[in-house]
């Protein structure tokens, strides 16, 4: 594989064309780094699973450059989902909507329904302006790490997961720190209301008022998988614990207003939520270079992005670090 840092308007080309040509591209989106397939292609997006790891039946994210390529991929767009689509795209949400003929059972792991996104990252859309141009129609993208482990938000963390998993003429753009650091708010858009399958920086809030619905959250059957929403997930190999107190050896992550218990090792001190999220990924993955066994997580309280990141922490924590 090849890495390409500060990517020009000449190496996004080159990275379309490998798109295009059933090559995977690593790249670099506002809430974490994805890794690539053309989405009509089986062969390469068969790759994404196999270089993953990831069970075949998870359904992957369509990666579109604007709301008026939506058409192509879902059969059936709801008002709210419209209100939705153009208030917050390009950004960190992704719609579930009923699919198309073009979203074949290989991308939407068997189900009815697609999910799409517009990254809000200048190098994720020009490469998918670009490969449009050529002739595609939307990239399949998973965040860029072995199935059940923590996304990449630096282009080390995708080394790290993928390094030995891609082929040599794969790419991997770089496109520094991702912003967000988690991953974007899944709304399952298939019934009248919009549905919470994994909170993000787009919150409830901002949902409720932009489509004057209520928004419910994933507790009910809906019959929808997503491999983010299985109890495991997100996890380090170290073992993640929620709000106990550190001892001595132990990992620490918490508010920077909170003071570090004797003898635990401060992974991260961000000053305010956003930076929390930005930086709880890179904090996880730094226990894991220093070896730690344990890791603690004091959670920061509100809503907003506050859930999510209490959504991920709980899932790395019920992983145990035994995923992988
Ligand atoms: O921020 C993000 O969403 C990143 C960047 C790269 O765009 N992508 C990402 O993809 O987090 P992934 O595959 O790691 O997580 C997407 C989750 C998975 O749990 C997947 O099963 C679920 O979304 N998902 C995708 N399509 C779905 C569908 N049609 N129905 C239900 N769940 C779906
Ligand atoms: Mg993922």
């Amino acid at each position: 594989m090849e890495i390409i840092n500060n990517p020009t308007q000449v190496d996004i080309v080159k990275a379309a064309k490998a798109l295009i040509d059933g090559q995977l591209v690593v790249f670099p989106t506002e809430t974490v780094y994805g890794l690539g397939a053309d989405a009509t292609n089986k062969k390469a997006v068969s790759r994404i699973y196999s270089v993953k790891s990831r069970p075949e039946n998870h359904p992957l994210i369509v990666h579109i450059s604007s709301i008026n390529q939506l058409d192509k991929w879902v059969a059936n767009i709801p008002d709210y989902a419209i209100k939705l689509a153009t208030e917050f795209w390009p950004g960190p949400i992704t719609l579930i909507l009923k699919r198309s003929e073009l979203a074949k059972d290989f991308i939407t792991g068997g189900q009815d329904n697609v999910g799409l996104r517009v990254p809000d990252h200048s190098i994720a859309l020009a490469l998918i302006t670009e490969f449009e141009k050529l002739g595609g129609f939307g990239i399949g993208a998973p965040s860029a790490n072995r199935f059940g482990a923590v996304s990449p938000t630096t282009i080390e963390a995708v080394e790290l997961e993928l390094g030995g998993y891609l082929q040599a003429e794969d790419l991997i753009l770089d496109g520094g720190l991702s912003e967000i650091g988690v991953e974007s708010t899944i709304i399952n858009c298939t019934k009248e209301y919009p549905v919470v399958l994994r909170p993000g920086a787009i919150t409830t809030k901002m949902i409720e008022y932009t489509t004057g619905l209520k928004v419910q959250f994933n507790q009910e059957k809906i019959g929808i998988r997503a491999s983010g929403l299985m109890e495991s997930h997100y996890s380090p190999k170290a073992k993640v614990v929620i709000d106990a107190i550190a001892e001595p050896g132990d990992g620490f992550i918490a508010l920077a207003n909170i003071p570090t218990p004797a003898g635990a090792i401060r992974l991260a001190s961000p000053e305010n939520i956003e930076e929390y999220a930005r930086v709880l990924y890179e904090a996880l993955r730094a226990g894991d270079q220093k070896g730690l066994k344990k890791i603690k997580i004091i959670q920061p309280e509100g809503d907003g992005l506050a859930l999510a990141i209490r959504d991920r922490s709980g899932k790395a924590a019920s992983g145990k670090g035994s995923v992988r």
